[in-house]
């Protein structure tokens, strides 16, 4: 959907079955939680399977990494006892998030869409990625081990950056040329070790048989052709993304599991339609914990949205859908569900391309009878309470994919596995 639906849990959960973790787009805009016991785990670059000993963590060619983020992130888990070593492998040949995209983010959101915000994490994302298509003054982890004049370029390259900020948006403070180069002597200083040609490290991989698992970092109505244009973020995140970011034959792929919360959430500007800005919204916020990973923002909520999710999941060939959070739904006496949109007297099944009729659109809700607590005490999905039971099957048969993995609560063991899943778990543990 719009991301923050729980592929963190998920990842994690599954990651000990896996040899690999790849991420394949975006960078530290992503947030992804993970509670281990009573500890919690924010990653934002680092793939969540870094959090399972023996599974290496691979950053694919197609992330755009603010270096800094990531040497924090790294600095966290260290402080926290683990050790990274081997684990971890940075793709040469990704591009670097520098302080002068995060600038533009933040000095393009007044104006990048007619004056209307995107409301960006403003983590640099767009900036960097736009960078890279144009071709012209992208830093990539190769440049750090292998071009011997690169602070000459990027002297250069804050130089016109200066003209273009001064120019586009009359920022008359330029970018701190010296602070660009700190980025990346320090990057090079304590990042070398991990940089290598990771399209290599995964071929390697997928001859000798090993399992690999590919973890996007935001949601499918994000994607750049796909979403909710303009306000989407700058790279492919459905599977689609996977080959191209990853650097790996498109055909290797076998399951793709799409998950979804058991209502829907979205941070950040762009249509809503099933949005409840209500104290029914209000309280799903409450209950959910919906406020941003990454950017604290409160999380905009409302009903489970189907017609989204079918999309969705048919863009992403989802053999699997994954509902998380239907604890956060115990307590409400019925539950809404999206099963179709109306515009201008129209019923669609299918959501509008674009977002003028898709602010037009009002959701044709159906009520489904609620349940309580006990939900979270369930371990298989005979146990759910009948009215959940039946609230997941109406799922399942509305978005047409097999619902085969139920979260219940935040930790590992609040987690209904099935269709395989839980012997890809037990035979890790
Ligand atoms: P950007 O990726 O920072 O350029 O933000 C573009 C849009 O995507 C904004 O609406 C963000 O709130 C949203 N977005 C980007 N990453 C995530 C994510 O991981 N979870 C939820 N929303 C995200």
């Amino acid at each position: 959907m719009w991301g923050d639906e729980g592929k963190g849990k998920i990842v994690d959960l599954l990651a000990g079955g896996f040899d690999c973790v790849v991420r394949y787009n975006g960078g530290a805009n992503a947030g992804h939680t993970v509670w281990i016991g009573p500890e919690k785990f924010a990653l934002h670059l680092l793939p969540a399977g870094i959090l399972r000993t023996g599974v290496v963590a691979v950053i694919g060619p197609g992330v755009v990494v603010d270096p800094q983020a990531l040497m924090e992130e790294i600095a966290g888990l260290t402080a926290r006892g683990m050790k990274i070593g081997d684990q971890l492998k940075i793709s040469s040949r990704a591009h670097l998030v520098m302080p002068y995209h995060k600038l533009e983010d933040q000095l393009s959101e007044g104006v990048a869409s007619g004056g209307q915000k995107l409301g960006t994490t403003v983590r640099g994302i767009g900036p960097c990625y736009a960078e890279k298509a144009r071709r012209s003054g992208g830093i990539r982890f190769d440049d750090l081990l292998n071009e011997p004049a690169l602070a000459d370029r990027v002297r250069r390259i804050v130089e016109n950056k200066a003209k273009v900020l001064a120019a586009l948006y009359g920022h008359d403070q330029p970018p701190d040329v010296e602070a660009c180069l700190h980025v990346i002597t320090d990057a090079r200083a304590s990042l070398s070790g991990y940089i290598c040609d990771t399209t290599q490290y995964l071929d390697d991989a997928i001859r000798s048989g090993r399992r690999l698992l590919f973890e996007g970092a935001n949601g499918l109505l994000l994607d750049i052709d796909h979403g909710t244009f303009p306000f989407v973020t700058s790279s492919s995140t459905g599977p689609a993304g996977v080959a191209s970011g990853a650097g790996v034959p498109p055909t290797i792929l076998r399951r793709t599991i799409g998950v979804t919360k058991a209502y829907s959430t979205r941070v950040g500007s762009g249509p809503f339609v099933t949005e409840l800005s209500d104290a029914v919204g209000d309280r799903i916020r409450e209950q959910g914990h919906e406020y941003g990973t990454t950017t604290g923002r409160p999380r905009r909520c409302g009903w489970f949205d189907a017609v989204a999710c079918r999309y969705s999941a048919r863009l992403g060939g989802a053999t699997d859908l994954a509902v998380m959070h239907l604890d956060t739904l115990a307590g409400f006496e019925r539950v809404g569900i999206c099963t179709a949109y109306e515009c201008d007297g129209e019923r669609l099944d299918v959501p509008p391309a674009g977002v003028a009729r898709l602010e037009r659109c009002r959701p044709v809700i159906e009520y489904l009878p609620g349940w309580g607590d006990e939900v979270r005490d369930a371990r298989t999905r005979s146990q759910l309470p009948p009215n959940a039971r039946a609230y997941v099957e109406c799922i399942e048969s509305l978005v047409g994919a097999a619902v085969t993995i139920v979260s219940v609560g935040p930790e590992r063991s609040q987690t209904l596995l099935g269709g395989g899943w839980d012997r890809v778990v037990q035979d890790a543990a």
